[in-house]
């Protein structure tokens, strides 16, 4: 590329630091400088490692040709990378370093959706902190996190990374991710994020989770009203709660790629909801417009994603090489430029990289001299937050908690899975640090009980599915076969489990089953392993089945025929441990499942918080005519919300201060909860609201509000909520956000069908 661009090049340019404390007068004084080139070097975001060797990296970066990078992970590779800019560089710009800090750094927490699990904000905002600490320490300033997107359907595989189907839920828990990363801005949320915290880059920009058939990458086909009232509130939440980055997700939405959705990009996000950040594309997504049919080369490609509003271009050279042509033949105006360079370096700035280039890298003398060394993990956090996420789905007989006395069989292909434990996206986590749920028993028996194990099955005996796993997770083949015959695996399984007093089976999906691009066309276990567990039922022994798996699943056979089912997901490095802690009942269970686990592939989507239909099918008064599927059940599996304890709760019925709400007044809904069992526990009591009658289909009920209680056996508490007019506005067909006067249905419970009902009217 031409040096030079539409300027003539200063010989010297330098950061005016007098005018560091005035971010737009500072901003303006770097751009005054910058030649056009510059300018679009600053656009481009590479993969390292991916992209282009060192030498010719260091190269690009002190040509001023590169504005950030992602995917290295310690102090001393940033350095060399962050001189070049700073020393180098004609225009000294700080380069930024992020990374996929998803659910832990170096501590992997459990992933998202078992976090979600835990419907504890201080949990989830624990996890958050101590990744971004974690991160920050190895010199990165941004993660690609929180990915928020909802979804309705569980085939698709990063059902795992997000956090369920809920808008409220989702929301609550986004605005806690971006506040716990970014860490403390000062009195007006505006100072440079420090030293101890990293930007969030809130994710996939937008409705990514709904994609068709939950099949990754598919297209988004959605009613405003849906999108607005039920996909769009997490997004927007983390916006608010300050978010400094959007990452522009690679789907299309009614036609349009979002990576060139002007309408999502400027008029949604900048115009609407005041969005003052930076925004990245996802990995290839410009160059991916001309697959999407939109494009018919790489300089169209460029000119719809920066007049759209994409600042950065993630992972592809389509910027830096088609947008000098694309300037000076006048297709693009210097001012799209230009608002993309502004919010690039308003983000280092809001970084703190301008006030110190150094801020998270340092100067090399505090650099550990063992990266991975284990005093750099906070386990007593990943513990404690891996025990607050897991859900008790059945306990018959009070199988659980088990004692430390006596003969436990641990079998089942996660039994012993290190790198399963972590889950997908375990950024710079190390798998052999983690606890599996070997370790865990093992160590909660210490001079106790004793563990037999037997693997008793593989992940599955599907060659394919085993090579597509081995290749997807291209540094190392996870998925290890046993090379010995199923039958005799499951035999030596079912010998010791004669010898053993109750059988721990660990089953579900290999990590790389919920991940990015992998979709499945079925919910249930593998085939092997639901045959390991058939003929461990036959024993007669007691059958608690920990199950490890990224998205409901499936479980007819499993929930009929278990004695216990415990929903670990994939809970992080010291998963072992925190498992162990719940089945010893050392803890009592508490996680409520924040996505519906459906009965089969065939109901999807089984989301809770459907619209009404005219001819709804009720349960307990089947009939034709109405919706249903004819040849099962209906409703789902597991309910949104649901969840057990070893101890039970029992609640009053719903009290309202007052039957009709004035505009600008409040009722409060208030019931007790009571411990009504030997055990302390704590549940999660749930508000919904359902419109009795609008101008417009709602849903059979909404997330509202929710309070997770901790409750002494035999304690009982009344827990209050307030309801005001803000709990019962959604978009009309005009899309104007309205309350809507008429009858309310409060529903309160424990989980979200079985409930207590009470009504009040908006005046
Ligand atoms: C994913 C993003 C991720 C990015 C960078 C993409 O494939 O869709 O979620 O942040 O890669 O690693």
């Amino acid at each position: 590329m031409a040096a030079g661009g539409l300027f003539s090049a200063p010989a010297q340019a330098d950061i005016n630091r007098a005018l560091l404390n005035d971010k737009p007068a500072f901003i303006a004084d770097v751009m005054r400088q910058m030649t056009l080139d510059e300018k679009i070097g600053q656009l481009r975001l590479i993969s390292i490692g991916a992209d282009m060797p060192k030498p010719q990296l260091i190269k690009e970066i002190a040509a001023g040709r590169i504005g950030g990078s992602f995917n290295t992970v310690t102090p001393a590779e940033n350095r060399p990378l962050q001189d070049a800019a700073v020393r180098q560089s004609r225009m000294k710009i700080p380069l930024f370093f992020a990374y996929d800090v998803v659910h832990g750094h170096r501590t992997v927490f459990p992933i998202s959706l078992a976090q979600a699990s835990s419907w504890d904000m201080d949990a989830i905002a624990l996890s958050a902190r101590t990744s971004a600490v974690e991160a920050a320490a190895d010199g990165i300033d941004m993660t690609f996190a929180p990915m928020v997107d909802i979804t309705h359907d569980p085939r698709w595989g990063r059902t795992s990374e997000g956090f369920g189907e809920d808008p409220y839920l989702v929301s609550q828990i986004a605005r806690v991710s971006v506040e716990a990363l970014q860490g403390d801005r000062g009195p007006d949320g505006k100072a440079p994020i420090g030293a101890n915290g990293v930007m969030a880059a809130v994710k996939h920009f937008a409705l990514y989770g709904a994609v068709e058939g939950g099949r990754d990458y598919n297209v988004v086909n959605m009613n405003p009203m849906r999108m607005y009232d039920d996909y769009l509130p997490p997004y927007r939440a983390a916006i608010d709660a300050g978010a400094g980055a959007v990452m522009v997700a690679l789907n299309s939405i009614n036609g349009v790629p979002a990576s060139s959705n002007t309408w999502l990009l400027q008029d949604l996000l900048r115009k609407d909801w005041g969005f003052k950040g930076l925004t990245v594309s996802d990995h290839g997504a410009i160059f991916e417009l001309i697959k999407h049919g939109v494009a018919s080369n790489e300089s169209e490609a460029a000119e719809l994603a920066i007049k759209a509003g994409i600042d950065m271009s993630m992972a592809d050279q389509i910027y830096l090489k088609e947008l000098p042509e694309l300037v000076s033949s006048g297709k693009v105006p210097m001012a799209a430029i230009d608002n993309a360079v502004r919010e690039i370096l308003g983000a280092k700035y809001d970084m703190g990289l301008f006030h110190d280039p150094y801020l998270r890298i340092g100067d090399g003398s505090h650099d550990p001299a063992d990266i991975n060394a284990e005093n750099r993990l906070h386990r007593d956090a990943a513990r404690d937050v891996a025990r607050k996420s897991m859900v008790l789905l059945e306990n018959r007989a009070q199988t659980l908690p088990l004692k430390k006395t006596g003969t436990i069989a641990l079998v089942g292909p996660l039994a012993d899975a290190h790198i399963d434990m972590m889950g997908s996206w375990s950024a710079a986590g190390v798998a052999r640090q983690s606890i599996t749920l070997k370790q865990g028993l093992q160590d909660a028996l210490a001079g106790k009980g004793k563990l037999l194990t037997a693997r008793g099955a593989n992940i599955t005996e599907d060659k394919r599915i085993v090579d597509y796993l081995n290749f997807l997770n291209w540094d190392t083949p996870e998925v290890v076969q046993d090379k010995r015959k199923p039958e005799a695996m499951i035999a030596e399984a079912v010998k010791i489990a004669k010898r053993s007093d109750v059988i721990v089976a660990a089953v579900g999906e290999a990590r790389g089953m919920s991940h990015e691009s992998s979709s499945r066309t079925s919910l249930d276990l593998p085939a092997n392993q639901l045959a390991l567990l058939k003929a461990l039922k036959k024993t007669g022994k007691p059958l608690v089945l920990v199950l490890m798996n990224g998205r409901p699943l499936a479980l007819n056979w499993e929930r009929e025929n278990a004695d216990a089912i415990l929903e670990t997901w994939y809970s992080g490095t010291e998963g072992g441990h925190a498992i162990a802690d719940v089945l010893f009942g050392d803890v009592n269970p508490s996680g409520k499942l924040p996505i519906t686990f459906p009965r089969s592939v065939g109901q999807i989507p089984a989301y809770y918080n459907h619209q009404r239909v005219g001819r709804p099918f009720t349960e307990g008064k089947p009939g034709n005519y109405t919706s249903q599927y004819f040849e099962e059940p209906n409703g789902p599996l597991y309910p949104f919300g649901y969840g057990l304890s070893y101890t039970t709760f029992a609640l009053s019925d719903v009290a309202l201060s007052k039957n009709t709400l004035p505009r600008d007044g409040e009722i409060e809904a208030s019931i007790t909860v009571k411990n009504t069992g030997k055990r302390d526990g704590a549940t999660v009591v749930q508000l919904y609201i359902q419109d009795v009658a609008a101008s417009v289909v709602r849903p059979v009920k909404e997330l509202k509000d929710f309070r997770k209680v901790m409750l002494k056996a035999g304690e009982e508490q009344v827990v209050r909520f307030t309801i005001d007019e803000s709990k019962l506005k959604f978009h009309n067909a005009q899309l104007q956000y309205v309350a809507e006067s008429g009858d309310f249905n409060v529903e309160i419970g424990l989980d979200s069908k079985t409930v207590k009902t009470q009504k009040f009217t908006l005046q």
